[in-house]
């Protein structure tokens, strides 16, 4: 069987983006492969580390995972600081990372420009030199720039073929694909098989906020949680960006109902978002109606979620017994990879 590994940031609690993008692929996929699904709480130390928040975040993500229908006796769950071997390698893969591909990444570029204030229009110039300018690097960190590489780790020492994510991860993907074909060939073994994304459909996803601006995210505060309670949920879509109306037949859709067909192509049957398409292009398209109908078709999906969630929320012998179990099977088969690279690079013990 292929092998199947993908994780999250312990960083607060799962967004509707978070599910499509990612979470919804993992309970489909573990039926026919050999599924791995950690915590990233590693990853959650690159921006804003929060000691009292950061162990609450896991257990709220792996209460997720549960309740989304990941079953542990299918897939190996685990929290990534759980594998030691992890770091080590990590160690061991940045002596083959250049630190000009890790500056070029758009993600590491983004964060940076928010760490230091500079809003989305920061030049890479001002970035650069703010960078390296002594006392603003203390908000960008080597962990926030060796991401990519701990991230091609988490892949790589499991050997995964598959990586189920959302649109903004493909380009991480594509680094772990580089890193993993330089490490084979500049050792001349065949230890890392090149992962892929995987999709249902043909495309990576990219979910919308209701802001009406970019993709759904934790930081941007446009967010449906999984765990949202219906009234709040409500409220929010309700209160969504549109627009003022389509003026003329056959106008152009606006990004803002651009994104909240989107949010419903995934939600909704087809037929329905149909309708509202063809509602938009006569003028008789009626928000309300269309907000109301989103609403209803994401409680859907995310009441049985919510529900379960708080139960497992409240077990949390289960939870420990699950990622300590995960643990276990993730660390054998990390030490086994850690094992043939620590051999490969020339590491020996004594
Ligand atoms: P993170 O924690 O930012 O997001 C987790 C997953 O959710 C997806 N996602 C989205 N997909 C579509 N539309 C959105 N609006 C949206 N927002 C988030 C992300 O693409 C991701 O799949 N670097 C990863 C965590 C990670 C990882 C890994 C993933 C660490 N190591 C190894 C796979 C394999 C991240 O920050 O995801």
């Amino acid at each position: 069987k292929e092998v199947v590994l993908s994780g999250i940031r312990a960083t607060g609690n799962l967004h509707l983006g978070n599910y499509y993008g990612a979470l919804s692929k993992f309970v489909k996929m573990q039926n026919d492969y050999d599924c791995l699904f950690f915590i990233a709480d590693l990853h959650a130390l690159t921006t804003n580390p929060d000691p009292d928040a950061l162990h609450e975040n896991v257990k709220n993500i792996l209460a997720e995972y549960l309740a989304a229908g990941i079953d542990p006796e299918k897939a190996t769950i685990f929290v990534q600081s759980d594998v030691p071997e992890i770091s080590e390698m990590y160690l061991l893969l940045n002596m083959h990372v250049g630190i000009g591909e890790l500056l070029r990444t758009a993600s590491f570029k983004d964060k940076a420009r928010k760490q230091l204030g500079l809003g989305a229009a920061g030049a890479d110039d001002d970035i650069e030199k703010q960078i390296i300018g002594s006392d603003t690097n203390k908000r960008v960190n080597a962990g926030l720039l060796t991401y990519p590489t701990l991230m091609a780790v988490d892949i790589l020492i499991q050997k995964a073929h598959k990586v189920p994510v959302g649109k903004d991860q493909e380009q991480h993907l594509e680094l772990t694909r580089r890193f993993a074909r330089r490490f084979n060939s500049f050792y001349g073994v065949d230890l890392f098989p090149e992962p892929e994304n995987f999709n249902f459909g043909d495309h990576a996803v990219k979910v919308p906020g209701l802001d009406g601006s970019g993709k759904m995210g934790k930081s941007e505060g446009n967010c449906v949680y999984l765990i949202d309670e219906e009234k709040v949920l409500r409220k929010k879509v309700m209160r969504s960006v549109t627009d003022e109306g389509p003026k003329e037949p056959n106008q152009p859709i606006s990004q803002p109902v651009e994104n909240l067909l989107t949010l419903m192509e995934l939600t909704s049957a087809p037929e329905i978002v149909q309708s509202y398409r063809d509602a938009y292009a006569d003028c008789s398209i009626r928000y309300g109606d269309m907000k109301k109908q989103l609403a209803e078709d994401i409680l859907k999906v995310t009441t049985p979620i919510r529900e379960r969630y708080h139960d497992i929320r409240n077990d949390e012998a289960y939870i420990s017994r699950v990622v300590r179990q995960g643990a276990e099977r993730a660390r054998e088969r990390a030490a086994k990879t850690l094992e043939e690279v620590r051999q490969v690079m020339g590491i020996r013990k004594f």
